[in-house]
């Protein structure tokens, strides 16, 4: 297993190409089974978790293609996308196994595409992980409402709509995200309209909704918190490019924070990480709008300490707390974080002390008292984000630290050292078998 080798202490500045945001190219991906035409998608990060979508479309007999793009932007900074073409004319199967849904949960993804379209679905249950239960009742109960009868037997859920399904008024008791795009995508071909209110508005979910409208889908009150979606018979193919990833935009924000310096995240959409944005002024890190992106500059000497609590979007996104954590663990006095997203999203704690942080969890809040200076260390990535907070650490802290099980990182971070080198990190990738 690859392991990252950083020696921490450089200024990081310089620019930074931000790809495609993981979290929308992945229903995206799904989207193609809601047509037999050919849907292209460009933009689309080279992360694990994309080729494992790509995997599962295969099994269900979705005929997908990707080829590099290798792009030189106005700035001169090398730029590796994916376009991926998709075509589910051929569809075969409709069970998506649990030996590729286990690996990534966002596979249930394909549940209400496949619905729609054939009118019968097995997927796997995705099981909990590393930062919580994550069950699928929402998306169940929405499916059934859309008409569906759902069984759920030996961990599988069993769903089938022979005459269709038809459109209904549908009220998310959690904002989720992966529920709104599993409904969105299965009302977009119901008959009649569908509601769905308290629907998840991150930009992701707005991404999806745009590109189904380009794909003949009738949505309106897209980037709300209230869908209301007119089912057609059938879509079209179109072709799409992944919006910039906002999570990745805000993980590099912080390098520059943490490092002290400024970085140019080249594609960011700063309209996307407003809260971000708003948190990071307070912590002393400046985030502009520039031509083709947004600088992130660490404007102050000292890094401030701050509250924040995670929220749905248009709040503090969840995705980014491991981050904050890092910078705050080097801060001058005590922050607090709560996390009320996930019921154990504090992976990271342990091993940020291991360098020295100081860092007490209480339930769903931590409070970290920031220390001068932290030290390299033999650390364990656990999940995508716990495993970049301690990149972050890592690149402040005084000496070496190894980060191991580095493919937590690779299924949602491209090329993550090369990024970083590019703007003066002392970083490598160790390959284990290839030492
Ligand atoms: C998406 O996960 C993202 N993943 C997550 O990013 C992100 O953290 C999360 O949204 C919240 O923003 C993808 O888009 C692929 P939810 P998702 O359904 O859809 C509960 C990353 O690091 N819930 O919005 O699974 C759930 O337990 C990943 O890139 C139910 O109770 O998240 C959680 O507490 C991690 N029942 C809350 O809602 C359900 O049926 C939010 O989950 C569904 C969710």
């Amino acid at each position: 297993m690859d392991r990252l080798r950083i020696i921490g202490g450089q200024v990081l500045s310089g620019s930074v190409r931000i790809s495609g945001a993981k979290n929308a190219a992945l229903p995206l991906m799904a989207a193609s089974l809601l047509t037999d035409h050919t849907l292209v998608l460009r933009n689309v990060p080279k992360v694990a978790d994309i080729d494992t979508m790509a995997q599962l479309l295969a099994e269900l007999g979705v005929n997908v293609s990707d080829h590099k793009v290798d792009d030189h932007d106005s700035s001169n900074v090398a730029s590796s996308s994916v376009c991926v073409s998709l075509n589910g004319s051929g569809l075969e199967s409709v069970t998506a196994s649990y030996e590729l849904v286990r690996k990534m949960r966002a596979s249930v993804l394909v549940l209400g595409p496949l619905l729609a379209r054939l009118g019968y679905a097995c997927v796997s249950m995705p099981g909990g992980c590393a930062i919580g239960p994550r069950p699928v009742d929402l998306h169940v109960s929405g499916l059934e409402q859309l008409g569906a009868k759902i069984l759920l037997k030996d961990g599988y859920i069993e769903a089938s709509a022979p005459k269709g399904l038809r459109g209904a008024n549908i009220e998310l008791p959690v904002a989720s995200v992966g529920a709104t795009e599993n409904l969105m995508m299965a009302a977009s071909l119901a008959d009649g309209d569908t509601i769905i209110s308290n629907a998840a508005c991150e930009p992701e979910v707005g991404d999806l909704a745009e590109c189904l409208v380009k794909m003949g889908a009738s949505i309106s009150g897209v980037g709300t918190q209230r869908l209301e979606i007119s089912g057609v018979s059938t879509l079209r193919g179109t072709d799409y490019t992944v919006v910039p990833d906002r999570i990745e935009s805000g993980t590099y924000a912080i390098v520059a924070g943490i490092t002290g310096g400024t970085l140019d995240l080249l594609g960011a959409r700063i309209e996307h990480m407003q809260s971000v944005a708003d948190s990071l002024t307070k912590v002393g890190v400046e985030l502009t709008k520039i031509t083709d992106g947004v600088r992130a500059a660490r404007v102050s000497r000292e890094i401030c300490p701050v509250t924040i609590e995670t929220e749905p979007y248009p709040g503090f996104p969840t995705d980014m707390q491991a981050q904050l954590m890092a910078l705050f663990s080097v801060s001058q006095g005590a922050s607090m974080v709560t996390e009320s997203i996930f019921e154990n999203r504090f992976m990271h704690v342990p091993e940020l002390c291991r360098m020295g942080a100081d860092i007490n969890v209480h339930g769903s809040s931590a409070i970290i008292r920031g220390v001068a200076e932290l030290s390299g260390a033999p650390l364990m990535a656990t999940d995508l984000r716990a495993s970049v907070s301690l990149v972050l650490a890592g690149l402040a802290a005084k000496g070496e630290t190894i980060i191991n099980r580095v493919y937590h990182l690779d299924r949602g971070y491209e090329r993550v050292e090369e990024k970083l080198s590019a703007c003066g990190a002392d970083i490598e990738r160790i390959d284990e078998d290839h030492k």
